[in-house]
């Protein structure tokens, strides 16, 4: 009756399309974005500047670079109707929801949003690129009984989120945050990159597949993992009760969070940049304290579980960390996340456009059939 057929539950070891994006050596622990390390992007470059590089493939000349700076700073504005749609969102929703609602909502502003054309989507990508943040920063102000802060474009994508949020611009901050959206920008094919390109591969528009990335991205298993690692610290409470808490959690069999990854059989070079750069900021209060904590669980579980059986730090051992010293909250994690994502879904979907197929999978049908329709009145 069946066919008999391979079900790859998960997809798990299927190559769904070619890409020139990223390519990430989990056993050297190194990762390239178009050929480039992306540690070394993340110190040297910006969010802006990686950005283009992913999505037109190559570093921008200096024109270049400044007309794409110029595009995406002139589109920060958001409209009055996306503030006062904001304003009435029940305050119990989580950022990542807020921006994600958002951002198909931004689509309905543009009157043009199911083409796909190249000139078309140049105005769309930076008008998403543009808005994206805008719009997290409203809802932390509004959310927070603040008044909306209007965008500055004079300062960059990292910069000017930062200081919508604070009100204030320091330089140091935005440097780190800048850092650390470039380190999560892109990361090869992984379960939101594939909603995206399931989305484009029907021909739908690109709002719809960057909603449908980060639709998949909400999940605790795929954009939730920094807020777990940072409950785990404030659990901790201080570097002294680190030992016993490791202890605990693995004679439980229950995992430390943060570390480990599917890809990276070795600490995770997103992780290191993190760390080194944690370092050398003048870290004060709670930010100061989990630092401490982190460190002490990292050396512990470098014996425990990275030099034993490879399960090493991720990214998400130290971004959480950086979060608290910027100001945020703890669920504003994914949403920030989503924020340098951004860049790299829109990648994804402008590449899988150049020679589109839709995507269309089969299931291996194990039910019934042949039932014989019984009227209502006729059951049991
Ligand atoms: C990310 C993750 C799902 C990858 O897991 P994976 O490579 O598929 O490995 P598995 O889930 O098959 O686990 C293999 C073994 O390592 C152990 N392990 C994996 N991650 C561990 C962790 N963080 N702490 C303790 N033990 C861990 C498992 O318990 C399992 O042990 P066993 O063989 O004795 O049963 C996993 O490491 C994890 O859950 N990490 C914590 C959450 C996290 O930080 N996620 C963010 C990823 S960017």
């Amino acid at each position: 009756m069946t066919e008999d057929v391979v079900v790859h539950k998960g997809l798990e070891g299927i190559y769904v399309t070619e890409s020139s994006l990223s390519y990430i050596d989990g056993l050297a622990g190194k990762v390239y974005v178009r050929g480039y390390d992306l540690t070394e992007l993340a110190m040297k470059s910006s969010y802006e500047e990686v950005a283009y590089l992913l999505i037109y493939g190559k570093l921008p000349n200096k024109r270049e670079y400044y007309n794409w700076v110029e595009a995406i700073s002139k589109n920060y504005g958001i409209e009055e109707g996306m503030k006062k749609i904001l304003r009435e969102i029940p305050r119990w929703n989580s950022p990542l929801d807020v921006l994600k609602y958002s951002l198909l909502t931004i689509g309905l502003w543009d009157k043009e949003q199911n083409r796909l054309d190249k000139d078309a989507l140049y105005d769309k990508i930076v008008n998403i690129l543009g808005k994206t943040p805008t719009i997290l920063a409203a809802w932390y102000r509004i959310s927070n009984d603040l008044d909306i802060i209007e965008p500055r474009d004079d300062l960059n994508y990292a910069a000017n989120f930062l200081y919508m949020v604070r009100g204030e611009h320091v330089e140091e901050d935005a440097k780190a945050l800048d850092t650390d959206l470039i380190l999560h920008i892109e990361h090869g094919m992984n379960a939101s990159a594939f909603a995206g390109l399931v989305t484009i591969s029907t021909l739908s528009d690109i709002y719809s597949a960057v909603t449908s990335a980060i639709n998949t991205l909400k999940g605790p298993l795929h954009g939730g993992a920094a807020g777990a690692a940072l409950k785990q610290f404030r659990e901790i409470g201080s570097p002294e009760n680190a030992e016993k808490y490791v202890e605990e959690k693995l004679s439980r069999k229950e995992r430390i969070m943060g570390f480990g990854h599917r890809v990276y059989k070795t600490y995770d070079p997103r992780a290191k940049v993190l760390k080194e750069m944690l370092m050398k900021m003048d870290l004060k209060g709670e930010a100061k304290n989990l630092f401490e904590i982190a460190l002490r669980v990292e050396e512990i579980c470098m014996e425990r579980l990275c030099k034993t059986k490879r399960i090493c730090p991720n990214v998400d051992f130290y971004a959480g960390i950086l979060y608290v010293h910027l100001g945020f909250p703890i669920e504003y994690g994914p949403a920030i996340f989503a924020l340098s994502r951004i860049g790299g879904w829109i990648a994804h979907i402008l590449e899988y456009l150049e020679s589109p197929r839709l995507i269309r999978p089969r299931h291996k049908y194990v039910g019934p059939i042949g039932l014989k329709y019984v009227p209502l009145e006729e059951r049991e």
